[in-house]
């Protein structure tokens, strides 16, 4: 059970062609959202599949549980928006249950959290991400197409009475288009206790690319005073941080400026049922819905793990070839 795992031997890990160690499963539940952000979906949505398309929350535990024997301890529920599945707080219970996780999170928009925080706390979450990437409701509107601020920092309030701790906020930055707001977004992270991550923007289907360096973003808080690099901590994943005069942290995901690749420890997958090796790249993505449904046991969805893993790529190359990936975030997890 997730935290209370003393007594139980730690997998060894799995390692990739790399040296990698491999112990971080992304699993997106849907790929439908109730927003559309410019920078994830193009505006019409994507095809939403059937529901036989997706993963039962069976299947998902059935890989979870083969994927912590190997040594995977943490787990993220992603989408499109994790909460728009029904009965999600199920999920989040079975996968509490499962021995070897120590961390177990769930990204989402925010917009459904004032529903549901209490009850994901109960049932066993510890943490969320959720995005916010702007402080002033016409623009959330915009960037959202069809998102309301207040929703989603209402979201954050329920998440941090519940206790889904630490709160970490991301911040997609666009030029001319939020950020201006970087500095506004940080002194609202640390008067509320947020810890803030500043992303770089990824070029995937349904944006125009282009993105504002993290140096760039760094420069924009320099009225706040001296960051002072943090030591890299478990749970700050790719994100390099900064302690903020005062209290909190700023963290910066520079994917197109400074790839992370050499340090990549994730595994993703897809709500239909595909083990995605690395988010940029569609080659050695496995199919493992169909070995489930065909009965495969244990042994064997470890195997499709191992392959999947066996297929990471060293690192992406969307910088250095200006390639795009033809998949929304929405339909890979984000
Ligand atoms: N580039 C960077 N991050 C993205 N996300 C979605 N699309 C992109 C993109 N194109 C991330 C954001 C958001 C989370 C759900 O996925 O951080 O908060
Ligand atoms: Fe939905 Fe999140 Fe994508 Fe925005 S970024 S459209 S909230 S999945």
């Amino acid at each position: 059970m997730v935290n209370n795992m003393s007594h139980i031997p730690e997998a060894p890990g799995i390692q990739d062609r790399y040296s990698r160690v491999i112990d971080y499963l992304r699993v997106s539940v849907t790929d439908r959202c109730n927003l559309r952000c410019t920078y994830c979906m193009p505006p019409e949505g994507v095809t939403l599949l059937d529901h036989e398309d997706i993963l039962s929350f069976e299947e998902i535990v059935a890989v979870v549980t083969a994927g912590a024997e190997l040594g995977i301890s943490k787990v993220r529920i992603t989408g499109g928006e994790p909460l728009v599945r029904p009965g999600l707080c199920d999920l989040v219970r079975a996968l509490s249950h499962v021995d070897g996780l120590d961390d177990l999170s769930l990204t989402t928009n925010g917009t459904l959290l004032k529903y549901y925080a209490a009850e994901l706390k109960a049932a066993g979450l510890k943490r969320v991400n959720i995005s916010l990437d702007s402080l002033r409701p016409d623009r959330f509107l915009s960037i959202t197409r069809q998102g309301h601020l207040e929703d989603t920092l209402s979201g954050i309030e329920a998440a941090q009475v519940a206790g889904l701790m630490p709160i970490k906020i991301n911040t997609v930055v666009m030029r001319g288009i939020n950020d201006d707001e970087v500095k506004d977004i940080a002194v609202l992270a640390r008067m509320r206790g947020w810890s803030i991550r500043f992303v770089e923007r990824m070029p995937l289907s349904g944006n125009e690319g282009g993105y504002v360096p993290s140096s760039e973003v760094l420069g924009h808080l320099s009225p706040l005073g001296t960051l002072d690099p943090q030591l890299p901590a478990f749970h700050n994943g790719p994100a390099r941080c900064y302690s903020l005069k005062g209290t909190g942290s700023v963290g910066f995901i520079s994917s197109m400026s400074e790839p992370f690749c050499s340090t990549c420890n994730r595994l993703r997958l897809t709500s239909t049922g595909m083990l995605r090796p690395c988010l940029l790249s569609d080659a050695g993505t496995v199919d493992i819905k169909t070995p489930l449904r065909e009965g495969a046991d244990k042994a064997i969805v470890q195997d499709l793990l191992l392959e999947a893993v066996s297929c990471k790529p060293g690192s992406h190359s969307l910088k250095s070839n200006g390639s795009r990936i033809g998949t929304a975030m929405s339909q890979i997890g984000g």
